[in-house]
């Protein structure tokens, strides 16, 4: 199991673990995390998994492929740190991971 915080844009945080191989998504979604929808369930074709990746961690996320920045554009605020969740997936380097949500999706 790997450990994710997801942090919503009012400052609540949520502990979560998840097996390895699985997606931040999936992570969000099975715990209840508020603020990740994720209506394609997890075919990058929604873009309401948005999340950014805390400070820190970017470099070990890594960056978007061609087909989430593509999607990406159909996110509110989007940033530099900004990745779809359910292309995020979590392997033991990814331990402790944190994530924040954003206010808004879509
Ligand atoms: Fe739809 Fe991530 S769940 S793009």
């Amino acid at each position: 199991m790997v450990a994710i915080t997801f942090i919503e844009f009012n400052g609540t945080r949520h502990d979560v673990e998840v097996a390895e191989g699985a997606t931040a998504m999936e992570a969000a979604v099975r715990n209840g995390v508020p603020g990740i929808t994720a209506e394609c369930g997890g075919a990058c074709a929604c873009a309401t998994c948005h999340v950014y990746v805390g400070e820190g961690w970017q470099d070990k996320v890594g960056e978007p492929s061609e087909m989430e920045e593509g999607m990406l554009d159909f996110a509110t605020d989007v940033r530099p740190s900004s990745r779809l969740s359910c292309q995020i997936r979590m392997t033991e380097a990814l331990n402790g991971l944190v994530l924040h949500t954003p206010e808004f999706q879509g």
